[in-house]
């Protein structure tokens, strides 16, 4: 299966598609990492609040995330990995289509969208350069007075120490995709890595952790829960993980009041707030 290829001056995210590991990770991923039904409830809310249902355009969906897709508005999809659209779009319906391309060079006319909303978009770019870009391109394709919703995974500032989320699973009754969410934050601090590769991860985690019938043990996940962690093994796929003030900062000067609307009902939702931008 072949995406787009990263075209000349390719920015650090823009990997081949056989380079990327998200498709292979994503059917084992689980709240926090992907939003739940009540997420979409509350973006859905969100976007009523700007009229886009109302709206004869579209509202721009970023990526494929299916409980994003099952959002009840007219949508466009964006993605540009061929491999996500087949694992994970319910399927293109007279209200509902999706296009082959990248966020940054959105394959979109101006003000063509009421809206746009996304899950975990601003980690899923190079800091701090590329998610600029995407500002750029939903200014430009987002009609004025349009709204911007995306789901972060925001660090705690200051974050908990490597050792912390070591303890927490040893001692049993921790969500395992939490753990996963903590333990890339965690490790994005404690080494300095805004950007961080899965490799990276993969790495520290096996060095941490490295009898797993011992972690299996202690913190009740099975050994094919943990082995999810091998589909970081050599990956040169980058994430990040910015504080919701550094999301904040990221926010370009013509946004409206930007802010957070929080999440619940999952673990770790404190950790993924909504975050909520106007155009003017
Ligand atoms: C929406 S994000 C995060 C997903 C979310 N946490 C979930 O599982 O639903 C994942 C998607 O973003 C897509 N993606 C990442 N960077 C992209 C880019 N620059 N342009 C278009 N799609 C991109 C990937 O192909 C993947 O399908």
């Amino acid at each position: 299966m072949t995406g787009i290829a990263p075209p000349p001056g390719a920015m650090p995210s823009d990997l081949a598609e056989e380079l990327r590991d998200f498709h292979r990770r994503w059917a084992t991923i689980r709240p926090p990492l992907r939003p739940d039904a009540g997420v979409a409830a509350t973006v859905a809310a969100l976007l009523d609040a700007v009229g886009a249902r109302d709206d004869a355009r579209p509202t721009l969906l970023l990526g494929v995330t299916p409980e994003l897709a099952a959002v009840p508005r007219h949508l466009v999809a964006v993605d540009w990995s061929r491999a996500m659209v087949d694992a994970a779009w319910p399927g293109s319906a007279p209200q509902r289509h999706v296009v082959i391309g990248d966020w940054k060079r959105m394959p979109l006319a101006e003000a063509s969208v009421a809206a746009a909303i996304g899950d975990g978009i601003v980690s899923m770019l190079s800091l701090p350069m590329e998610q600029p870009l995407l500002f750029a391109q939903l200014r430009r394709v987002i009609r004025p007075g349009g709204r911007i919703v995306l789901r972060c995974f925001a660090t705690p500032d200051p974050c908990e120490r490597v050792a912390t989320v070591r303890d927490a699973a040893f001692a049993g009754g921790l969500d395992f995709h939490a753990f996963k969410q903590r333990f890339n934050m965690a490790i994005s601090v404690a080494d300095g890595l805004p950007n961080i590769s899965s490799a990276h991860l993969f790495a520290r985690f096996e060095a941490l952790f490295p009898d797993r019938m011992a972690l299996a043990q202690a913190s009740g996940w099975s050994l094919a829960t943990i082995a999810e962690f091998d589909a970081y093994r050599g990956s040169r796929y980058v994430h990040c993980y910015p504080s919701r003030d550094a999301v904040l900062a990221l926010v370009p000067g013509w946004a409206q009041a930007p802010h957070f609307v929080e999440t619940s009902g999952y673990p770790l939702a404190e950790r993924c707030p909504l975050l909520v931008i106007d155009l003017p």
